[in-house]
């Protein structure tokens, strides 16, 4: 396969890692990663919802063990985990979309609830596991719109939903926390609270920019449905970067809790900012800005990281305009069909060269 060996992720290399959410855009990118670093990697997830979807661009059922069930099958995840025997797992299978847990709140609660309940009892009975990461959100925080950035200890209650079936996932987590997993030497156990993601490969709907790729492709405008709205977008590499950091600390050290993780100030950018830097990385377009009187959602949205910075040394490495580039990239290369595998494993490359 090319590119093995380029990634140093040495301290997985001897470790077995099993991921909840394999088949999604951000589990192709860390499952991708740990394969590249020739790590023993299992999944468990449903087949890819989209069409095309990352995971089989990328042929990634080839090179790793994938599990298709669902998470709320408490029996086949245990199952799956017991045959495995990871030491290290992170969760990251759910229902992923605002506008969608709108429609459907009844599954997001059942997938985000429940399946975290499901995941985090089975893992009590994985004699190895030593480091587990609970993905969530930024949008778990009680959010009263006051322009300022999120820290850890702030009260969770999301508002739509998503939002708030994922603040559940982080009452749950720190419920088994505290009462299965306190004890000196247990299993290490936190979430990872990352910003809005971009990076090649999200299909997804409602998603702004595979909404720009999307109008591009059909040669139409983009449209911009909520201009003013600011999120703290951070690229693929810089969130499972950050996944990674936190489940390799804590496997000795303990360290369990809640890290944000997200780019710094300077480069929280709202959506009209980011569009426009999408069409300059694209080189053509055009963007109309139309509000569609959807439900609601956060005008405001930052996160401090100064937590994640500190205990686990963690940084963004990209800055707002290379994260879109490399975004660019990888879209254009995908809609031109040359080598959009090749350059997910470049851009992997070049950011875990040197390790994490
Ligand atoms: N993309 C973002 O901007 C973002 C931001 C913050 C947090 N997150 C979180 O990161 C995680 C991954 O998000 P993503 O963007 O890759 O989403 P995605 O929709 O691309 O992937 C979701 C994954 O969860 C799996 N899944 C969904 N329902 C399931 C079920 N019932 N049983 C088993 N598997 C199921 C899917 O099969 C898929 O593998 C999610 O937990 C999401 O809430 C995403």
């Amino acid at each position: 396969m090319d590119g093995v060996g380029k990634v140093s992720l040495s301290f997985y290399r001897d470790k077995k890692v099993f991921v909840t959410g394999h088949t999604g855009f951000k589990g192709s990118w860390l499952c991708r990663a740990l394969v590249l670093a020739g790590v023993n990697v299992t999944g468990y997830a449903l087949a890819p919802e989209t069409k095309p979807a990352l995971f089989e661009l990328l042929g990634l059922k080839n090179d790793m063990k994938s599990v298709i069930a669902d998470i709320r099958d408490y029996k086949a995840l245990l199952k799956s985990l017991k045959k495995s025997k990871p030491e290290i797992i992170f969760h990251m299978a759910a229902q992923p979309l605002v506008r969608e847990s709108y429609k459907n709140p009844v599954y997001t609660y059942e997938t985000n609830v429940m399946g975290t309940v499901n995941f985090l009892e089975a893992c009590r009975y994985i004699p190895g596991a030593r480091s587990i990461v609970n993905v969530t959100t930024d949008k778990v925080y009680e959010n009263r719109e006051m322009n300022r950035a999120f820290k850890e200890d702030e009260p969770l209650n999301g508002f739509d939903p998503y939002s708030n079936s994922k603040s559940c996932s982080e009452l749950v987590t720190s419920s088994y926390r505290n009462s299965f997993y306190s004890a000196k030497g247990a299993v290490a156990v936190s979430t990872a609270r990352s910003g809005n993601v971009i990076g090649g490969g999200d299909f997804a709907a409602d998603r702004i920019i595979p909404d720009c790729v999307r109008a591009l492709k059909a040669g139409k405008p983009v449209v911009v449905r909520n201009p003013g709205a600011v999120r703290p977008y951070q690229h693929v590499l810089d969130c499972i970067s950050g996944y990674l950091l936190l489940a390799e600390k804590q496997y000795d050290a303990g360290l369990s809790g809640s890290y944000n993780f997200g780019p710094d100030k300077s480069d929280v950018v709202d959506n009209a900012a980011l569009v426009e830097l999408f069409l300059d990385a694209w080189g053509g377009g055009s963007r109309v800005h139309r509000h569609d009187n959807g439900p609601h959602e956060a005008r405001f949205l930052r996160l401090d990281c100064s937590r994640a910075k500190k205990i686990l040394g963690w940084k963004p490495r990209m800055k707002i305009g290379e994260a879109v580039g490399l975004t660019a990239e990888w879209s254009r290369a995908y809609l031109d069909k040359s080598g959009h595998a090749a350059c997910v494993d470049r851009q992997i490359n070049e950011y875990f060269g040197k390790g994490l």
